[in-house]
This record gives structure tokens, sequence and C-alpha cells, in this order.
């Protein structure tokens, strides 16, 4: 709790940071986006939903204790997570409440070759990518 409060004092007290992080993740989407199409020429946009359900669905295929993303992220993406190998916490991966998140690319990539490998048993695509920082965006 004091933890959210000193966050929520963090991100009034530096608007220019928060709107920097967010070009920086606008940019990371773009990229995103530009190699969906280039997999997929009939790529749209990301879509909130596919990104809900890429992180809630139960998957098959990877490590049997992290089938969801939700494993270690929760299933509240506000709250803190914990991580479900080693029990370390994980702080909340919503941007609400994490204005950081999905701001530093090589940052997002590791984790996303990493988790997906867990959860998934396979890499995600950058359209699955795309679709999970917008989910987590509006969140
Ligand atoms: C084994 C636990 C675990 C699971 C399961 C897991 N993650 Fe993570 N995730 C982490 C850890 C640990 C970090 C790095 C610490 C942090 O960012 O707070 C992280 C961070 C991330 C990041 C980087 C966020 C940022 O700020 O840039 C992305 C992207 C991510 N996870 C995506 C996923 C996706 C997608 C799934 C499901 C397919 C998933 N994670 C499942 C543990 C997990």
């Amino acid at each position: 709790m004091i933890r959210r409060l000193m966050l929520a004092a963090t991100v009034v007290a530096l608007p220019l940071a928060v709107l920097a992080a967010d070009a920086r993740r606008d940019a990371i989407l773009a990229d995103y986006a530009a190699k969906a199409r280039a997999a997929a020429p009939g790529a749209t946009a990301f879509s909130v939903q596919r990104g809900e359900a890429l992180f809630r669905t139960k998957w098959t295929g990877g490590d049997p204790r992290t089938t969801s993303c939700t494993a270690c992220h929760t299933a509240d993406p506000r709250q803190p997570g914990q991580n479900a190998k080693t029990g370390r916490p994980i702080e909340p991966v919503a941007v609400s409440v994490n204005p950081r998140r999905f701001t530093d690319p090589a940052t997002v990539e590791k984790q996303f070759t990493r988790d997906c490998r867990s959860v998934l048993g396979r890499d995600c695509t950058p359209l699955e990518k795309g679709d999970y920082i917008t989910f987590m965006a509006g969140q």
C-alpha cells in the first residue's frame, strides 16, 4: 500500500518523465507493428482482447509451473506479482500503476523471450507482443 502511494506521488511529481516513457513505449509498439506486418501483410492493428487472452490463457507446452502469465504476474496486473520459480517479488505490470513498464526495448525483448518460452513453450510473435503491451497499457 505504501509503495503504491509512493508510486502515485512519483507520477504526479514527474509528468514529463511519464510523457517521455510513453514515447518510448510507442516506439517499441511501432517496431512490433512493422515486424507483424512484415510477417503477415494482412495484420492491421493490435488488439486489447487478444492481449488479455494471451495473458490469461492456460497454455500447454511450456514449463508446468508456469502455464499462464498470471502464474507470476497474478490475475490482476495492477497487483504486485511473485516469481513462481524463485519466489521473488515482481512489481505490477499494469502501466497505470507502473509507468516505466515497456519502455526499454532490450528489457522488453529479453523478458518476452524468457517468459513466452516458459509459458507457451515457444517465442511470442511480434503481433502477440504488441497485443500484450497494448492490453497492459490500458490496465
Ligand atoms: C516465471 C515467472 C514469470 C512468468 C510466468 C511470466 N513472467 Fe513476465 N516477467 C517476469 C519477471 C521476473 C520479469 C522481470 C522483472 C520485472 O519486470 O519486474 C518479467 C517482466 C516481463 C516483461 C517486461 C516488462 C517491462 O517492464 O518491460 C514482459 C514484456 C513480460 N514479463 C511478459 C510476460 C508474458 C507475455 C508472460 C506470459 C506469456 C509472462 N511475462 C509470464 C516473470 C514472469
